[in-house]
C-alpha cells in the first residue's frame, strides 16, 4: 500500500494476517502487533525475527500499543466485541485519515450489534460494510477528523 507510514494490529494470533499485511507494506514501513497469549506472541516473534521492521508486542493491545500510536492503517482483530466499553481507545490509536479495518463479521445479524453500531456510526468516521463472501462481511472505516 501507498501513503502508509504506520501500521499495526490488535490480535496477532499465529501471525498470518500479519503477513499477509507486511507483504503488502514498503519493507520500510513499521509495523506493530499486539498479542496477549504468551505462545502466540513468542511463535510469531520468531516467524518475523528476520524482519527489523515488525515489533510482535506480547501484551494487551490497550497496553501495548499506544506508546507506538499513530498509525495510518489498523487491522483490528484482538478484543474487538466490546466498542461500548474500548472502541474509543482503538480511535485513538488512529491518525487523522487513519484507516481501521475489522474482519469477521456475520452478514445480516439480526438483533443488536454494538460492533457495527459503533463502528458505522460514530461521528469521526466515515465507514462501511463490505460483504466478502456468504458468510463475512468487514467493516473499513476512515478516521475523519
Ligand atoms: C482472531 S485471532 C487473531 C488472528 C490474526 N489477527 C490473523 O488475522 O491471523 C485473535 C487474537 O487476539 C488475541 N487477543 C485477544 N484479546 C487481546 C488483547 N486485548 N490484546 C492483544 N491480543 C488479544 C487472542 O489471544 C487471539 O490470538
Amino acid at each position: 500500500m501507498r501513503g502508509r507510514a504506520r501500521v499495526a494490529e490488535t490480535g496477532t494470533g499465529a501471525g498470518v494476517g500479519a503477513a499477509w499485511i507486511v507483504s503488502a507494506l514498503d519493507p520500510s514501513v513499521p509495523f506493530f502487533t499486539a498479542e496477549t497469549d504468551a505462545g502466540r506472541a513468542a511463535a510469531a516473534a520468531d516467524l518475523f525475527a528476520d524482519d527489523p521492521n515488525v515489533s510482535v508486542l506480547h501484551g494487551d493491545w490497550h497496553d501495548a500499543l499506544p506508546e507506538h500510536a499513530p498509525f495510518d492503517l489498523l487491522f483490528h482483530d484482538g478484543s474487538k466485541r466490546r466498542p461500548d466499553v474500548d472502541g474509543e481507545d482503538t480511535l485513538r490509536l488512529l491518525a487523522p485519515r487513519g484507516l481501521v479495518v475489522l474482519d469477521d463479521l456475520t452478514p445480516g445479524r439480526p438483533g443488536p450489534d454494538e460492533v457495527r453500531e459503533f463502528w458505522l456510526r460514530h461521528p469521526e468516521l466515515a465507514s462501511t460494510e463490505l460483504r466478502v463472501s456468504d458468510r463475512e462481511a468487514v467493516i473499513v472505516a476512515v478516521r475523519t477528523r
